[in-house]
C-alpha cells in the first residue's frame, strides 16, 4: 500500500524556513496522487537541541529513525552556538555513516527562466549528476594531534578508502551513466599530487569500468575539473568523486546554474536496509536566516527526489514541472535569483502551479 512514514527534521537556520514549504508540496502531492503520509516532526539534530540536551541527538535516535521510509531533512549548523564539527559529526554525518547512505546524488540542471552566471548558457546546456561518495574518504575520524599547544604541534587526518566502499560508489555511478542517453562518466581525481589514494582510485575506476564497455569514461584532476565546470559544463553527464571532491563539485555545479538555493540531494542507502535521507545541498545560511527570504526550491526539489525514491514517480515529475513553471515567473524567484519573492511566496508559486 502506498503509505509512507517520513521523519521531518528541519535542523537549524533556514532549514526551519524551507522545510515547511517542502512539506506543503509533499502533502499536496499525497492528496493529488492518492498516497498517504505519516510525517513525524523532530526538533533534534539542531544546535538549539544541543544547547538544551548537551547532544545533537536523543539516545534512541536509531530506533526512532530506522523504521522510517525516508528522512526529510533541512540543514544543520550554527557555528556561533556550537562548533560545526560537533554539530555535523553529531548528526548529519552520523546518519550518513550509520545508515550506510553511501551515495550522495546531486543533480545539476540549468532551469528555464534562471539565468546562468556563465554567459550564453541555456537550459539543456547544463544537465548532469554529481555522484559523491558519502561515508568514507577524506571525511575520516582517523588521526590525531601530537604535542598539542606546543611549537611542535602536529595534526594528522587520514583519508580512508576501502575497495568495498570505492567499488560500490563507482558501480552506482556507472549504472547511472549506463541508464542515461549520453552514457558518459567523468571521474574526479588528483593522482598527480595525492600519490597513494588517488592513483588507487583511478585504478578502481579502470577495474570497475571494465564491466561497462558501453559507458565512455574520462577523468580530470580536480583542479582543472573545477575549471571545466565553469568553461565547459555541457561536457558532463555523470561525475563521480570522493567525499570531499564531490562536496566541492556539488556547490560549484549549482552555482553555475544560478544559485545553490535550488539544488537538491539524496543520501541513499541503495540496498534499502536503512532509510535514505533527503536534504538540499545548501546549509543553514546564518547570514539570511530569520528574514524569510531563503529560496525554498532546493528543499522542494528535494521533496521530489524523495518521492521518486519512494516510487511516486508521477508525483515527483509533477513537482519538478511546477518548479520549472514557477521559476519562469516573477513570484517564483527569491533574492538569490534577483527576484523579490519571500520564501513563502516562492513556495506558494510552486504550489499554485502544482495544483494547476
Ligand atoms: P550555506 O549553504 O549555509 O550558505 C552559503 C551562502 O549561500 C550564504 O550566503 C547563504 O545565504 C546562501 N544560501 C544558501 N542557501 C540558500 C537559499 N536556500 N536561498 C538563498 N541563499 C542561500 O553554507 P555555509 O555558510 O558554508 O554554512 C552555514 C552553516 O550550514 C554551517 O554551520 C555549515 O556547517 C552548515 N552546512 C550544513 C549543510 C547541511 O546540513 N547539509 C550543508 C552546508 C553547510
Ligand atoms: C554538504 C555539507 C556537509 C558536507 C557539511 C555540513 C559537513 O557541506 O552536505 O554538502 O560536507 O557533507
Ligand atoms: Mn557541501
Amino acid at each position: 500500500e502506498r503509505h509512507y512514514r517520513i521523519a521531518v527534521i528541519p535542523g537549524d537556520g533556514i532549514g526551519r524556513e524551507v522545510v515547511p514549504e517542502g512539506v506543503r508540496l509533499l502533502e499536496a502531492a499525497a492528496e493529488r496522487f492518492g498516497f498517504t503520509l505519516d510525517l513525524r516532526h523532530h526538533d533534534f539534530a539542531s544546535c538549539d537541541y544541543y544547547l538544551q540536551h548537551g547532544r545533537m541527538l536523543p539516545e534512541d535516535w536509531r530506533d526512532i529513525l530506522k523504521p522510517m521510509d525516508a528522512i526529510f531533512f533541512g540543514a544543520v549548523g550554527w557555528p556561533d552556538k556550537v562548533p560545526d564539527h560537533i554539530s555535523l559529526w553529531g548528526s548529519l554525518l552520523q546518519f550518513r555513516r550509520e545508515f550506510d547512505q553511501y551515495v550522495n546524488l546531486r543533480p545539476v540542471r540549468l532551469m528555464p527562466g534562471v539565468p546562468s552566471p556563465l554567459a550564453g548558457r541555456r537550459p539543456g546546456d547544463i544537465d548532469f549528476l554529481v555522484v559523491r561518495e558519502n561515508t568514507e574518504g577524506e571525511y575520516s575520524a582517523v588521526g590525531g594531534t601530537m604535542f598539542p599547544g606546543t611549537e611542535r604541534e602536529i595534526v594528522i587526518q587520514e583519508t580512508v578508502m576501502s575497495r568495498h566502499g570505492t567499488d560500490r560508489i563507482l558501480r552506482f555511478a556507472f549504472d547511472l551513466a549506463r541508464s542515461r542517453p549520453k552514457k558518459h562518466l567523468t571521474s574526479a581525481t588528483k593522482s598527480n599530487g595525492i600519490a597513494i589514494t588517488m592513483p588507487w582510485w583511478d585504478s578502481r575506476v579502470e577495474a570497475v569500468g571494465a564491466d561497462y564497455p558501453d559507458v565512455r569514461r574520462d577523468k580530470y584532476h580536480i583542479d582543472i575539473l573545477t575549471a571545466h565546470f565553469v568553461l565547459n559544463p555541457d561536457r558532463f553527464d555523470v561525475v563521480v568523486g570522493s567525499n570531499l571532491f564531490g562536496d566541492i563539485l556539488s556547490d560549484l555545479g549549482p552555482a553555475c546554474t544560478g544559485t545553490i538555493g535550488i539544488a537538491p540531494s539524496a543520501n541513499i542507502n541503495p540496498e534499502g536496509r536503512f532509510p535514505s535521507l533527503f536534504e538540499p545541498v545548501h546549509g543553514s545560511a546564518p547570514d539570511i536566516a530569520g528574514q524569510g527570504i531563503a529560496n525554498p526550491i532546493g528543499q522542494i526539489w528535494t521533496a521530489a527526489m524523495m518521492l521518486e525514491h519512494l516510487g511516486e514517480t508521477d508525483a515527483a515529475a509533477a513537482i519538478l514541472a511546477a518548479i520549472e513553471a514557477a521559476l519562469q515567473t516573477e513570484e517564483g524567484r527569491t533574492r538569490d535569483l534577483k527576484g523579490q519573492a519571500t520564501t513563502r511566496q516562492a513556495g506558494e508559486a510552486v504550489l499554485a502551479r502544482f495544483l494547476g
